[in-house]
């Protein structure tokens, strides 16, 4: 079947990369894709919230199945736009609903939906311009850290954990009186802050169906042992050693099936993958936030430890029989280092010529592109995650320095990465 991929970051060459292993992939498209997704297939320039666009194009490429990596188009409702309109309803599309997206979508939905199924997270309540005062008397009397968070799409940049009451004010009203997030951020969820470590989880369901993928951890600081500001993930390693079969069956009892139990319980049409961001505070796991997609650069760990063919998962999802479906985990530890533009998180220049990329082939290691472009015979930067570099080993300590050894034969101006990511495992 021919296959359309939407995105263009690391999450979607990972994918790609799966992708074209598949025997059922005939042709693949990915709008609009990077320097990398085109060694698997060909790139379309077609913005990834251009639902017209990417509608045509399916319907011309007689594509089969829709495969969304970004939140972007699936909180605006890419889903529901392919299902009702006809030329386009027959395409498979991975991925919630507008309304189920709202899980990732909408802070205050997706705490209402844990409250409504019973499922552990932090205290909260919610607020907005006309409970404002409310808001106000809440924040003063609640322990610190206070946890602050806008409702909507901000980013990765919508959490704020304050550590004074003054300060948590001045953000509350920043964000409700002088919409520092915009519309995203005008209404606030004011939740306890939890204290423990933090693992992501991924479910992929049919809605009825569900099946675990590997899980992975994320660090999402700049800098060496976690410290300086968030980013969108610096790396990743999965397994994680701590997460023994037990926890995750306390996962799977606690969260997993109430979460997809309640999808079902309230209609929502999710067929997609679930990213359901944990922390563990004293062995016991609370929900901190959900994703309706694959986390980036989470997927650079987990889908090559995937052994299935990626496609028959696919359409097992797409037609509701996940139930059939054996997932095979392979036992790889895997370590993906993300190399970014300096001065990333905060402004940073692209357009630099990436060198030593042709060099980059070492048993047990994969580049995955990230904001990267070609240009004639040059891959040049194009954002401030430029690549992955995932590596395999029987340790979390060799596949790191395994990727830290490829990096170092890898060049542009101002290249970063973490040296250090997985440390407490080595
Ligand atoms: P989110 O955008 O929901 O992923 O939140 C970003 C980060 O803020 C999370 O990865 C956590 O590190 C942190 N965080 C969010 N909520 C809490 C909480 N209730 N307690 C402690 N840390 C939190
Ligand atoms: N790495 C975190 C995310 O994809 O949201």
């Amino acid at each position: 079947m021919n296959i359309l991929l939407v995105g263009g970051g690391g999450r979607e060459h990972t994918l790609a990369w799966k992708i074209k292993q598949s025997n059922l992939c005939d042709q693949l498209f990915i709008a609009p894709g990077n320097a990398g997704t085109k060694q698997f297939g060909n790139n379309v320039v077609i913005s990834i919230n251009d639902f017209e666009g990417l509608a045509k194009f399916c319907i011309a490429n007689a594509i089969k199945m829709l495969i969304v990596g970004p939140e972007e188009p699936l909180v605006k409702g890419i889903y529901n736009f392919f299902k009702e309109n006809p030329s386009t309803v027959h395409i498979e599309v991975i991925g919630p609903s507008k309304e189920a997206a709202q899980l990732e979508g909408s802070k205050a939905f997706a705490k209402a939906f844990m409250d409504r199924h019973n499922i552990p997270t932090a205290k909260y309540k919610e607020f907005n311009a006309a409970s404002y005062e409310e808001g106000i008397q809440y924040i003063r009397n609640h322990p610190l850290p206070i946890v602050l968070k806008a409702d909507g799409l901000a980013s990765g940049k919508g959490v704020i954990i304050c550590n004074n009451h003054i300060e948590a004010l001045a953000e509350f009203q920043l964000m409700i009186q002088h919409s520092k997030f915009g519309e995203a951020g005008k209404r606030v969820v004011i939740e306890q802050f939890l204290d423990g470590i933090e693992v992501s989880v991924f479910v992929l369901t049919d809605g009825k169906n569900y099946v675990l993928l590997p899980e992975a951890k994320d660090y999402k600081k700049i800098g060496i042992g976690d410290k300086g500001p968030n980013t969108g993930g610096m790396g990743a390693v999965s397994p994680v050693p701590f997460i023994t079969a037990a926890y995750m069956e306390t996962v799977t009892q606690k969260i997993i099936k109430p979460t997809i139990e309640g999808l079902q319980k309230e209609a929502l049409d999710y067929k997609g993958f679930v990213f359901i961001g944990l922390i563990n505070v004293e062995g016991e796991p609370f929900v901190i936030e959900y994703n309706c997609r694959l986390g980036d650069p989470e997927t650079e760990v987990i889908i090559p430890r995937i052994d299935n063919d990626i496609i028959e998962i696919l359409s097992a999802t797409a037609q509701q029989r996940l139930n059939e479906i054996n997932i095979v985990i392979n036992k790889k530890t895997a370590v993906t280092v993300m190399a970014v533009s300096g001065g990333y998180p905060n402004e940073h220049e692209t357009g630099k010529i990436i060198t030593g990329l042709a060099g980059s082939v070492l048993d047990g290691t994969i580049v995955f592109h990230g904001g990267t472009k070609q240009e004639g015979d040059k891959v040049l930067t194009n954002g401030g995650r430029v690549l992955a570099v995932t590596s395999f080993g029987n340790t979390i300590a060799e596949a790191a320095e395994q990727s830290n050894y490829m990096l170092e034969q890898i060049h542009f101006d101002g290249i970063y990465y973490r040296k250090d990511i997985g440390y407490e495992f080595r």
